[in-house]
């Protein structure tokens, strides 16, 4: 165990929070055996990939950095194979691991940073397709009981960016395994969401692998999206809003060309990052902190700002959107 570790390197915004105490853990009994030997002299904090927080402060913590490894095949018929992947698995190189096994599922799913274990928990998506489609079931530590439970798909509340364990069951459980079902060959190819077919068009492939599209959803992603190990990010800042029909049908007046996806008859969702634009903001910068040049939605530490710096920026940036089309945006990190 390590005293006040600086966690800039575990978090891909790079902010340089301490920590009061760090341990790795690399099994379930470890983990086990850190918290009973902890016995709630410190707070836990869990730490994943690091990929979807914003520090603001100094964590007084014993800080729980999940560096589990291991994925292996635990059932097959004709058709699926239910693959388990523990949860300090990195999310991209399981999605790899997939591909390379001809498993269809997870391909759009590429190049999300992060770690298989804290996937659930957002409910992770990339162009059109979310973890809900295609995992079964995982395994997570009751903090109560130091049991481990089974949790299915339908026990999880999955929901845009949201699941059970962001909501009523949030800091109650430690996931430890995700076990996914994925599909063997022939598979189902989603590439009509996004800039996918046009990326394959642009490569001349006229009957997609799933490691095509994988491929095109990594040069999208590379194209638009910075890369943490250059400027620090933490992927989309803010979620994208439902509105209202009603409100919709306002802002088409002034603004034709309103990208925007259907929710329900009542509600469509319009992108953040589309209204943080038109408000005048992509590439906006006040010291280190900005919002990224080539999406907007996506906010950046150049170097050294603080968690303060982009929670000021994140703020400003709800404002001006607020008061340009009267539409709260809400941030999609969790803030610490
Ligand atoms: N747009 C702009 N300006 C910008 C950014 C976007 O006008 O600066 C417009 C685009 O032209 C497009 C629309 O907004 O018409 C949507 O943009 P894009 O397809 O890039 O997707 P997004 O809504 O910005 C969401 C997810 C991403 C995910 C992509 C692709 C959320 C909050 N974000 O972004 O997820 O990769 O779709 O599926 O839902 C993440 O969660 O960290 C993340 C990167």
């Amino acid at each position: 165990m390590q005293h006040n570790q600086s966690l800039k390197n575990y978090n891909t915004f790079g902010i340089n929070a301490q920590a009061t105490a760090f341990v790795t853990i690399t099994s379930v009994n470890q983990l086990k055996n850190v918290i009973t030997t902890n016995n709630n002299k410190l707070p836990l904090f869990i730490l994943s990939g690091g990929s979807n927080m914003l520090l603001t402060k100094n964590i007084d913590a014993l800080v729980l950095h999940i560096d589990t490894k291991g994925v292996e095949i635990i059932n097959e018929d004709d058709h699926f194979v239910w693959i388990e992947a523990q949860a300090g698995e990195v999310w991209h190189e399981f999605v790899l691991q997939t591909i390379d096994r001809n498993l269809g599922g997870l391909e759009n799913l590429s190049l999300i940073p992060g770690k298989v274990g804290s996937s659930p928990i957002q409910n992770i998506g990339a162009y059109g397709v979310e973890i809900k489609d295609t995992m079964h079931s995982l395994t997570a530590l009751n903090l109560e009981t130091l049991e481990t439970e089974t949790f299915l798909n339908t026990n999880c509340e999955f929901g845009y960016r949201e699941s059970v364990f962001k909501s009523k069951l949030k800091d109650k459980y430690i996931i430890t395994s995700v076990t996914f079902k994925l599909k063997k060959a022939p598979h189902e190819l989603h590439t009509t969401y996004g800039a996918i077919q046009q990326e394959l068009d642009f490569k001349g492939i006229t009957t997609p692998t799933i490691k095509d599209v994988s491929n095109a959803v990594i040069a999208i992603r590379q194209s638009k999206l910075p890369d943490p190990k250059e400027i620090g990010n933490s992927g989309s800042f803010f979620k994208n809003p439902v509105i209202s029909i009603d409100l919709y049908e306002q802002l088409i007046k002034k603004n034709a060309n309103i990208p925007h996806y259907p929710v329900n008859n009542l509600q469509v969702k319009v992108p953040a990052g589309w209204l943080i634009e038109q408000a005048g903001l992509k590439g906006y910068r006040k010291g280190d902190a900005g919002v990224h040049t080539k999406q907007a939605l996506v906010l950046v530490n150049y170097g050294n700002a603080t968690g303060q710096e982009l929670i000021n920026l994140a703020k400003y940036v709800q404002e001006t959107v607020f008061n340009k089309f009267g539409i709260e945006i809400t941030p999609e990190v969790n803030i610490i």
